[in-house]
């Protein structure tokens, strides 16, 4: 029969105080004097200290101990011991110690170029960082499921290549499709749209492609991208349901990955502070806080990072900007009174500017093809979105929400790429 071997998440318990247990992992850190070694293994769910001492081991083991290499694969065996100096609480006093696999030198160590970590990604994923990154952002996007089932919206899986463009031709990937131009979804909404006359209320998680020839620390080639659209729902209602879905998923991360929010700098008690409804204010007074704090901004320019920045610095919780110029908004946004959208976009705070899009959209098909046309779209192209307009057309309104935006500011992080394993950005597509 096979050994039972444990996790270290479960041995970390006074139950296990005192029992024999062996673990499978890698060497996470490693040091050793004539008569001790010390072996810091990580298994996937937690790390262990274990001690050898020389005079529980034959000679030729203590060496084979202490000449492990940092992410070798191993196993080890011995008993649970609760100990202060231990960092959490426990360690293993070791009587057995297998290798599976003696790793090569590690290429990574201490102060790197970032361009050499991107380059060995593909083992830089394995940093304590990253992996807490990357547990922040399942916990959102669990607590993002689970509120949407509670709130009756069906999960739906819309194309990757299309043949229209949603958010505009400049930041468009094209590709070879059988032999005709195709490009990459930058957004599953006009799609979503469609789906609403069948299920009501449907929202997917897809990747989005933006060709975005910018340098930012917020921008990405492909992210993931949480959408949402309802029918019968206006503008005040889906800002109401975007409060709600942010509150849930930030409060679910907070609940279930506390130690990787911490390993992040981000306290969880602040998470569970941030409470709906969020601050909302328009267009026009957001222009003025912008400029009452010396940034430079005319009325009718969209929003940069830093003007982003200059709104939301001081702020502790996230805020609505609503009713932006309609000209600078894109072809499907309601139009009021001629000259706003109703749409809205929701800030991060901290400065971490924008991780919604949203917006109640265009019932008049004659404002849609006026739209179109303005943007130099081509109409028949969107024939199949316009015939929505046709058959049953009602209100309606929907959201786009950034995972890697959000996960952005939740976990402190001062660049977009530590929150994905495989940045895409431009000048760079491997690992
Ligand atoms: O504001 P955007 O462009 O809106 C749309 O795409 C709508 N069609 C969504 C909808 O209503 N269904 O993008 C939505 C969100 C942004 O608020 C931002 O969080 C994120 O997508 N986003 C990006 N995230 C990372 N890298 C990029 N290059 C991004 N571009 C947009
Ligand atoms: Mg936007």
């Amino acid at each position: 029969m096979e050994p039972k071997y444990y996790r270290i998440e479960e041995i970390l318990s006074p139950k296990f105080d005192g029992k024999q247990v062996k673990i499978r992992g890698w060497v996470y850190r490693q040091r050793n004097s004539k008569k001790i070694a010390f072996i810091v293994i990580r298994d996937g769910t937690g790390i262990l200290q274990c001690t050898a001492k020389s005079s529980n081991f034959d000679e030729k083991k203590f060496e084979e101990i202490c000449g492990i290499r940092y992410e070798s694969s191993i196993i080890v065996g011995g008993i649970i011991k609760s100990d202060d100096r231990a960092p959490n609480g426990y360690e293993m006093q070791m009587n057995e110690f297998i290798i599976i696999h003696q790793a090569e030198p590690f290429p990574i160590s201490k102060d790197q170029s970032e361009a050499f970590l991107l380059d060995h990604r593909h083992l830089w994923i394995r940093s304590q960082k990253l992996t807490s990154s990357f547990r922040v952002k399942a916990a959102l996007i669990e607590g993002a499921r689970a509120y949407f089932k509670e709130q009756g919206y069906w999960e739906m899986f819309p194309p990757i290549i299309t043949g229209s463009s949603c958010e505009g031709g400049s930041t468009l990937f094209e590709i070879k499709y059988f032999g005709k131009p195709a490009y990459l979804s930058q957004s599953a909404q006009l799609y979503l749209e469609t789906l609403i006359f069948a299920h009501k209320r449907v929202y997917s998680l897809t990747p989005s492609f933006r060709a975005e020839k910018s340098r930012t620390t917020r921008h990405l080639a492909e992210y993931w991208h949480l959408e949402a659209e309802a029918a019968f729902v206006d503008l005040d209602g889906i800002i109401k349901f975007e409060d709600g879905l942010v509150t849930a998923m930030i409060h679910h991360a907070a609940k279930e990955v506390p130690y990787d929010l911490q390993q992040l700098g981000r306290d969880p008690k602040e998470l569970l502070e941030i409470k709906a409804p969020f601050e909302r204010i328009r267009y026009d007074e957001a222009v003025e806080r912008i400029q009452k704090k010396g940034v430079e901004i005319e009325w009718g320019e969209d929003f940069g990072t830093h003007h982003e920045r200059a709104l939301t610095e001081d702020l502790s919780s996230p805020i609505h900007v609503t009713h932006f110029p309609r000209d600078i908004k894109a072809f499907y946004m309601k139009t009021l009174d001629g000259k706003y959208a109703e749409c809205n976009d929701l800030l991060a705070p901290e400065g971490y500017g924008e991780i919604i899009g949203s917006s109640q959209r265009e019932d008049d098909i004659d404002n849609i093809i006026f739209n179109l046309k303005r943007d130099g779209s081509k109409i028949e192209d969107y024939e199949w979105y316009l015939d929505l307009r046709r058959f049953g057309s009602v209100p309606h309104s929907g959201f786009g929400l950034g995972i890697e935006r959000l996960l952005r500011w939740i976990g402190k992080l001062d660049h977009i790429r530590d929150t994905i394993a495989y940045p895409r950005v431009m000048n760079r597509n491997t690992p």
